[in-house]
């Protein structure tokens, strides 16, 4: 329980694509808040859903099933000012910035979408944006391809935050970055989150990445959340078999080698999204499979160190936990 209202509550959410054999179902039944100030991760593999939970988030994506509640409103179906609610930054920035267009133009684009300015005002506002991200004011000047990798996504940033959004939305927004411009940039938008109270979906594969920046991870596993919790505890006592082997092909930082382990190594690729296993979601490559999980849907069961995954082992662990019921006396002790 948080204290705050969330920003962002996705309630049983569901995307499809496609028609009949060929209907993929590309997010089922994710729910997830995020609040103000907090950063929630997805992790997951390629083609888990983590980008299409995003879009559904933005409004970008119809839903088959399930609602988007931004800032207390129904976003389902967004109307056009609330978007200006929750902003996304991307891997690649030339997505978001127009490369004919300068800095300042770019800039400017949002703020002339959502909000009546004089000039004045808005070179103003300009100027405090490119402040914001650590840019130079002669930046608006200029034309993305002047500009590193790292600057462009800064710019990307100053561009999301424009219209003093409550929503980041950052799908793999560090990814495409050396390892010290990556840094930089979390630990601006760490900052920026600080000073604005700016709630993050954070979409990464860098598992050291989201330990260091997020709350709350959620783990996807073809459009499934299968586990979900605290960061710290996701990273140092996955529960479900799947978060076990993503966070075991994380490489150790570790000198002392205290936290050596076993690299888990997933037999197989993903089965066919047009066509579900039976049963647990993960069942066809999970290492631990029993019958059970080839026939029935596992429950989500919650963990001791806080969140919930959804795996019959744990459901088997807390069955055996419980006070065995009581023997009937034998006839002969009666007697
Ligand atoms: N517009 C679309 N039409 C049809 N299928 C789609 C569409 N967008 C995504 N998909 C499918 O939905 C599934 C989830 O894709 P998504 O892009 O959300 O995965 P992801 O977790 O973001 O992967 P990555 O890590 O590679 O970015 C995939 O099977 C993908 O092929
Ligand atoms: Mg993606």
């Amino acid at each position: 329980m948080s204290e705050t209202n969330p920003a962002l509550v996705l309630d049983s959410v569901s995307v499809e694509f496609g028609k009949g054999k060929r209907r993929l179902r590309a997010v089922s039944e994710v729910s997830l808040e995020v609040h103000p100030g907090k950063t929630v991760a997805i992790v997951g593999e390629s083609g888990s859903g983590k980008s299409t939970v995003a879009r559904a988030m933005s409004g970008l994506v119809p839903l088959s099933g399930g609602s988007v509640t931004l800032l207390g409103e129904d976003f389902t179906t967004p109307r056009r000012k609330q978007r200006r609610h929750i902003q996304m930054v991307f891997q690649d920035p030339f997505s978001s910035l127009d490369p004919s267009s300068t800095v300042g133009n770019s800039l400017a684009e949002p703020l002339q979408v959502h909000e009546r300015m004089s000039r004045q005002d808005r070179a103003t506002r300009i100027a405090g944006l490119l402040a914001s991200v650590g840019l130079p004011v002669d930046a608006a000047e200029r034309y993305p391809h002047e500009f590193s990798g790292g600057q462009r996504q800064r710019i990307a940033i100053a561009r999301a935050i424009a219209t003093n959004p409550e929503v980041l939305l950052l799908d793999e927004a560090v990814s495409a970055l050396d390892v010290s411009t990556q840094n930089q940039i979390l630990v601006l938008l760490n900052s920026l989150q600080e000073q604005h109270g700016l709630a993050y979906v954070f979409i990464s594969h860098n598992l050291g990445v989201v330990r260091w920046l997020a709350d709350e991870t959620v783990v996807m596993y073809m459009g499934h959340i299968v586990e979900r919790g605290p960061t710290e505890r996701v990273h140092s006592e996955p529960a479900h078999p799947y978060t076990q082997a993503l966070v075991s092909a994380m490489p150790v930082a570790d000198p002392t080698g205290r936290e050596k382990r076993q690299r888990i190594l997933l037999a197989g690729e993903p089965p066919n999204q047009f066509d579900e296993p039976h049963g647990c979601i993960f069942s066809t490559r999970c290492p631990m499979v029993t019958d059970i999980c080839r026939n029935v849907v596992p429950t989500s069961v919650p963990l001791a160190g806080g969140g919930t995954a959804a795996c019959h082992l744990l459901t088997e662990s807390v069955e055996a936990r419980r006070p065995a019921p009581r023997q009937p006396l034998l006839t002969s002790e009666i007697s």
